[in-house]
């Protein structure tokens, strides 16, 4: 492209003005029963091993592969230069063979000649380096040039295969964000300011809404705003917040352009591959969802994880929670074994590929993809796991990789169905996650997903379902909603989750949260301000605590004496100071009662964790980072005073969840622990085609599927 052109395209056509949250779109079905499959490179291969591929992928039940996500060089050779050659060869083969296509937009790797000829499609980073080529996702979302590349080659593929009957999906890019996330390029400088001027409306605006008299940095002329640049500054806050949301949307912008292009040659639906799971993203998914036709995540395990399978039961909580009706979603890759990312790759135990992969559908997965087919033998990923790794047909793995085949077959009646309505949610922000990890806090080392995950696993442990929410959804069927350090928080999100007592809902608010208004301006009058009322209780000052320091704190509702680490505050009941009354005019009821109290350091006496009374609900406070056994406690009562009801009688280490469809509902059991567990239910084992019940027993490691209506 003509680099004059490019600099005429305007930041306001590069960044698309980005949609309303449009409705949900009708479910998509991607095979007759649940996908199954990963991505299929033979772009790697010589002609001679296709055949055998796609020989194996029928032998482990395969129905649906992604093609061609990494292709865009093999196919455009030169700038133009398109030959389809291998790319016709492998659809029609896999056509041939009843095999559907996850068709990619190769656009997450531009080719080298791209990158030659325009260096400047690549990220800058925060300290002013760009990104050289050789890695992947190496384009700033916001470069016309880039944009016009990649548009131009996802018209081409799109008429070319558009119609072609074995495409039941396309697939944008890959992992957006991944590595090029956040661009510090005058393009992005550009682009970062028109989408500020859309959010605020002007220039004063902004410098209201950043406090920019602050250190005396307001701002004149809209060229005097760049994105956070440099290592060692120390952002405004505000300015950061807004360009994490910018990045969001200008990579949802980008997404959106490709899938304007496919409708215009194509009806399959269209999605792209998040990376959901604890703690901030990095991109805002929850907004991006609804732009897609099916949800569909990557999820890999941590060897850092000490819990891999709450993990795994978060982001699919998390992914349900991302539409109103919880949906199916499709999980798009997972590994068969270690992938080559992390600097010890663990492999699976036996039957985790099994059981993992169950767990997923378990949680309203209505396909299993992997990374990848066949284990590639070159390049950076030669390592990595695969559903035919290097050992070929006589390893674990593909033993493991057919028999999940068998079972997701045996699955199909499940496909479609949604997973039962949880009566707990879990609220769950990027922006709060982005504001709480970044900037000078008063504790720099706070993990965002810490909260989040510690809530679920109590409810995760005692098979109660939850669905972690986005800020903006309606909480109004959960009966217990807990907010963890939900630092950032607009007026009608608050709202939202101050009505929840009112109603007679429990509500569990931790330390941290409302604290900033959305544009991450601090609530006067005491913290969490925007909770302070509904929770009968305000901090004036906060303690966080030093490395290896320990605050110990007591209840009865916590079972007892404990330690906390890393964080407390110094709290008072409404219409208290240090002992003395404070005036009414702090607004707040002077109701709430101290459940817990600090029993060391300066806090000791002081209040912990509290309890309103609300009508005919209850509005919690929790100061600090309570350890497991005090979540686990505070979580008893909870459930008790929101009266939740178990999945199912289970035995502790058997996870339990059901998905109900209009006649029927599905049992699903997975047993993490390494003895058989028992479980009080009854129905068809789908997995094993015999009637189960009224107790059954899970082997260690195991996966029952039960059918329980009607019975058999
Ligand atoms: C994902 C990526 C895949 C592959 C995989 C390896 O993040 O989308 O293309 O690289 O990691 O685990």
């Amino acid at each position: 492209m003509d680099p004059e052109r490019a600099d005429a395209a305007t930041h306001e056509t590069v960044l698309a003005t980005v949609p309303p949250r449009p409705p949900a779109p009708p479910l998509v079905h991607l095979a007759e029963g649940l996908a199954y499959g990963g991505d299929y490179n033979p772009e790697q291969w010589p002609r001679e091993v296709w055949d055998e591929d796609v020989r194996l992928m029928r032998e482990a039940g395969v129905n649906l592969v992604n093609l061609g996500v990494f292709a865009w060089g093999t196919v455009e050779t030169a700038d133009g230069v398109r030959d389809w050659t291998w790319m016709d060869d492998a659809v029609d083969l896999l056509h041939r063979n009843g095999i559907g296509i996850d068709l990619a937009t190769p656009t997450a790797a531009p080719p080298n000649w791209l990158l030659t000829a325009h260096p400047e499609i690549a990220p800058v980073l925060a300290d002013g380096y760009r990104e050289p080529a050789g890695g992947r996702n190496a384009w700033c979302p916001a470069s016309p040039v880039y944009r016009h590349y990649a548009l131009r080659h996802v018209e081409a593929l799109a008429e070319r295969y558009g119609r072609h009957p074995a495409v039941r999906l396309w697939h944008v890019g890959n992992e957006l964000g991944g590595g090029n996330a956040r661009c510090h390029c005058e393009h992005s400088a550009a682009a970062f300011r028109a989408w500020l001027e859309r959010r605020h409306g002007g220039l004063e605006a902004v410098n209201a809404a950043w406090g920019t008299n602050q250190w005396g940095h307001r701002y004149g002329r809209w060229e005097e705003i760049m994105p956070p640049l440099g290592r060692h500054g120390a952002p405004n806050p505000s300015l950061f917040l807004d360009y994490e949301r910018y990045c969001s949307d200008a990579l949802l912008s980008h997404y959106l352009a490709e899938k304007a292009v496919l409708e215009r040659h194509s009806d399959a639906p269209v999605t792209t591959n998040l990376m959901v799971g604890a703690g901030a993203q990095i991109v805002d998914y929850a907004s991006w969802a609804p732009h897609t036709a099916i949800a569909a995540n990557d999820h890999y395990t941590s060897v850092d994880d000490p819990l891999r399978e709450q993990d795994l039961a978060f982001s699919g909580d998390r992914m349900r929670g991302m539409f109103a009706d919880r949906r199916p979603w499709l999980l798009m890759e997972s590994s068969t074994g270690g992938p080559s990312w992390q600097r010890r790759n663990r492999a699976k135990d036996p039957g985790e590929i099994v059981r993992h992969s169950l767990g997923h559908v378990a949680r309203g997965a209505d396909g299993i993809m992997f990374f990848q087919w066949r284990a590639s033998a070159a390049g950076a990923e030669q390592f990595h796991s695969a559903m035919l790794p290097h050992s070929g047909t006589r390893s674990r793995i593909w033993r493991e990789v057919r028999e999940l085949g068998r079972h997701l077959s045996a699955l199909a009646e499940v496909r479609g169905t949604a997973v039962a309505p949880a009566r707990a949610a879990i609220v769950v922000d990027d922006a709060a996650g982005w504001a709480l990890q970044h900037g000078l806090k008063p504790h720099r080392d706070l993990w965002y997903g810490r909260e989040l995950r510690e809530w679920h696993r109590a409810l995760w442990e005692r098979q109660i379902l939850c669905d972690v929410v986005p800020a903006d959804a309606d909480l109004d069927g959960y009966d217990l909603v807990i907010a963890p350090t939900l630092l950032v928080v607009d007026e009608a999100a608050a709202e939202r989750l101050c009505a929840v007592p009112e109603r007679g809902g429990t509500l569990l608010i931790t330390y941290l949260s409302g604290v900033c208004d959305r544009d991450s301006q601090v609530i006067a009058g005491g913290f969490p301000g925007a909770f302070r009322d509904v929770l009968g209780v305000w901090t004036d000052e906060f303690y966080p605590l030093q490395k290896g320091e320990r605050v110990t704190l007591d209840g009865d509702v916590l079972n007892g004496a404990h330690a906390v680490e890393d964080w407390t505050e110094r709290v008072h009941l409404a219409g208290t100071a240090d002992g003395v009354s404070a005036s009414a005019a702090d607004g707040a009821s002077a109701d709430a009662e101290v459940v817990a109290r600090y029993t060391s350091s300066s806090l000791a006496g002081g209040p912990a964790v509290t309890r309103r009374a609300v009508a005919d609900g209850a509005a919690w406070y929790v100061s600090a980072p309570l350890p497991p056994e005090a979540v686990d406690a505070i979580t008893l009562r909870l459930a008790a005073e929101a009266r939740l009801e178990r999945t199912a009688e289970a035995a502790p280490g058997l996870e339990a969840v059901r998905r109900t469809g209009p006649d029927r509902s599905y049992l699903f059991l997975l047993n993490h622990a390494e003895t058989e567990l028992d479980a009080a239910a009854e129905g068809l084992d789908l997995l094993t085609g015999a009637p189960v019940g009224p107790t059954v027993t899970v082997p260690a490691g195991g996966v029952r599927v039960l059918r329980e209506q009607p019975n058999g």
